[in-house]
């Protein structure tokens, strides 16, 4: 569907349900040209619970349809976050030679009657041998369980170690800030390995980790990095990302990668800095040698509190990522995926508009006024101390509208949404949302999309992002470039979607 005055807040390029809840994407696969995204999924309503996996699928990570759900929830368990992969000689024995399964990783959160006590949480298995469109649960569930307390244990995500020929399965006890991992062969017999925990950010329930083999840029090394949402206690406020770069012996995962020789391993790495990135995991069998990921754009601090309907939570934009040697130590750097970026660079017209502006903020013009852009933003702070663009203005008060904005002196990317329309739905709507650049100076460049009620910006290359959900006027859909305290030169492309 697309943004209309009664749903004003439907992204166009990004994965949203016709109607309902969604929060964590889970089962994230790509299969014969197809990508599939199911996710956390209310059948039932506009907000949390009867907890299913819902179903998109797309050919270009930009245009999703939607499927039947997948999985529903029962009175006895409702299917919480996990993951997919296809067990492409039939190791689990689920499928056949002629039709290999695909195979789900999910935890079981229990009701009145599931299989274990009402309130625990296990890994289950269940199957599809059509595509992912119907899956049936394996007569042995759960697979995995921590007896005789399975408090919060939840959100198997899968990785091949090719060395030891094996799967690796990451998993966290929440409230105990611990990551577990787990080894099998055949996808329903786990084995303990070891347990990550003791760096990083602390302050929240651990959830939804994943372990990645990357490819160091520029170089023949390859390293580990664990991927780890946070909530509350990150970077922004509420929900988060960190993530470790680190080695993986096949048993244990080990983070080193300290900001400085001998410094503590207890600085977190952001993925993304804005409020709305979380439970991010990357599909499995993507094309290409980089990791491509899908994140929930929201937070738990306000998620259920956003005025959209009838459909309520959006996922990110998929992104690639990179691992690059950063001024201090390794980092993840991300860019929209390849094919969403194909599909974006196709549709529309590129306009572009040379300016120098001072004083007085610039209108963009016509071609900036879409709810779905993709903008290329170059800027030289020549005299002035900060600049930036005013994006989903209203013509009379200028000052309203999102503000993305750079300043010489601290080297820093702002989001500021506070004036950018409805935020009183809650208290907990953070108001802006900043991130250091590794280098300042008086130059540079700033990838935004845009889209009806969510703004990802990538800076620094994509090694510091922010990725904010904003709730704009209809009527509000001006552009314009400000300088402040000098003048600044400004080359800015769009692509209206
Ligand atoms: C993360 C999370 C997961 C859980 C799921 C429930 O957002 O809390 O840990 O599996 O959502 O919907």
């Amino acid at each position: 569907p697309a943004p209309t005055p009664s749903d004003p807040w439907r992204p166009l390029a990004h994965l949203t349900a016709e109607k309902n809840w969604l929060n964590d994407p889970n089962g994230l696969v790509y299969h014969d040209g197809t990508y599939h995204a199911f996710y956390q999924y209310n059948p039932q309503g506009n907000s949390w619970g009867n907890m299913s996996w819902g179903h998109s699928t797309s050919k270009d990570l930009v245009h999703w349809e939607q499927q039947p759900v997948a999985m529903e929830a029962s009175p006895d368990e409702e299917i919480f976050s996990g993951c997919i992969v296809m067990d492409k000689n039939n190791a689990s024995g689920l499928g056949s030679a002629e039709t290999p399964p695909m195979v789900a990783l999910y935890t079981s959160a229990y009701g009145k009657n599931g299989a274990l006590p009402q309130g625990s949480q296990a890994q289950s298995v269940a199957f599809s041998l059509d595509n992912g469109t119907t899956w049936q649960k394996y007569q042995g569930n759960p697979v995995l369980n921590l007896a005789p307390t399975n408090n919060n244990f939840r959100d198997p995500k899968i990785t091949w170690y090719e060395p030891g020929r094996y799967w690796v399965m990451t998993t966290v006890v929440a409230d105990a800030q611990v990551v577990k991992l787990f080894k099998s062969t055949d996808l329903l017999r786990w084995e303990y390995l070891s347990d990550f925990s003791g760096v990083g950010a602390q302050g929240g329930l651990w959830e939804v980790p994943e372990l990645l083999h990357m490819d160091v840029e520029d170089s023949t090394a390859k390293k580990w990095v664990m991927l780890l949402s946070i909530n509350p206690g990150g970077i922004a406020g509420g929900s988060g990302m960190q993530y470790f770069v680190g080695e993986f012996d096949g048993r244990r995962f080990t983070a080193e990668n300290a900001a400085a020789p001998g410094a503590p391993l207890t600085e977190s790495q952001w993925l993304d800095h804005g409020a709305d990135y979380y439970a991010a995991n990357s599909i499995s069998g993507a094309p290409g040698d980089k990791p491509v990921l899908l994140g929930w754009m929201g937070n738990w601090d306000y998620a259920q509190d956003v005025p959209t309907t009838p459909w309520r939570g959006s996922m990110a934009i998929p992104r690639e990522l990179t691992l690059v040697r950063g001024a201090k130590r390794l980092e993840l750097r991300s860019a929209i995926a390849g094919a969403a970026r194909e599909t974006l660079d196709r549709s529309g017209e590129v306009k572009s508009k040379n300016l120098t502006v001072g004083s007085s903020p610039q209108d963009l013009g016509q071609e900036f006024r879409g709810r779905t852009q993709l903008i290329e933003l170059d800027m030289d702070l020549k005299s002035a101390r900060e600049a930036g663009v005013l994006l989903r203005h209203s013509s009379s008060a200028s000052e309203t509208g999102l503000r993305i904005s750079y300043n010489k002196e601290t080297g820093s990317v702002r989001v500021d949404r506070s004036q950018a329309g409805t935020s009183n739905f809650s208290g907990k709507f953070s108001p802006f949302h900043e991130v250091a650049l590794p280098s300042s100076g008086s130059k540079v460049h700033l990838t935004i999309l845009l889209d009806s009620s969510s703004v990802e910006v990538f800076a620094a290359g994509g090694t510091a992002v922010i990725s904010d959900t904003f709730f704009p006027d209809w009527d509000n859909t001006g552009s314009s470039a400000f300088s402040m305290e000098g003048d600044t030169d400004f080359t800015v492309t769009t692509r209206g979607l």
